[in-house]
């Protein structure tokens, strides 16, 4: 009976250590975790079918690779020299920050960008190798 409290104990330890190192350690997945924030955030904009600026159409794991008019978006392994990132941040190498949020700034007075969780997963995603997975 000891024994069997003992190991119960440490399943049950298990279950609440888990979820916490999967937050920060775990592997992001392009279609479970990056598609779902780029398609909310980008696709309004960026597919094939749509207003799709720069030539740049984030549709799918191919198209995000190929990038736009200026380049490759992603650096795999490296999300600071990442196009994709850059274009994210406060201080995007050319044009604007993404999501352009124009209408949004003037009517609610504040932009919405990604969140930081939003962030993370498209950084972790890139220096995680950038996969198809
Ligand atoms: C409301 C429309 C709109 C949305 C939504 C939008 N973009 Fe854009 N995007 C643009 C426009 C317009 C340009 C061209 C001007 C510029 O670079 O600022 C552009 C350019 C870009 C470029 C540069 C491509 C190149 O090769 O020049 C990147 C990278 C980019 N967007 C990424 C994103 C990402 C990632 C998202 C989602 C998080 C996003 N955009 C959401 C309108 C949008």
């Amino acid at each position: 009976m000891r024994l069997t409290g003992a190991v119960v104990t440490l399943m049950a330890l298990g279950f609440v250590v888990a979820p916490a190192q999967e937050k920060s350690t775990g592997s992001v997945s392009f279609k479970d975790d990056l598609f779902p924030v780029i398609s909310k955030h980008c696709l309004p904009c960026h597919a094939e079918d749509n207003f799709n600026p720069s030539e740049l159409s984030l549709d799918s794991y191919e198209l995000m690779m190929q990038g736009g008019k200026n380049g490759a978006l992603v650096v795999p392994g490296k999300a600071k020299e990442s196009l994709l990132t850059k274009k994210l941040g406060e201080t995007p190498p050319f044009g604007d920050r993404m999501p352009l949020n124009k209408k949004q700034v003037i009517s609610e007075g504040k932009a919405k960008y990604l969140s930081e969780a939003e962030l993370k997963i498209i950084t972790e995603w890139i220096n995680q190798g950038a996969k198809n997975n």
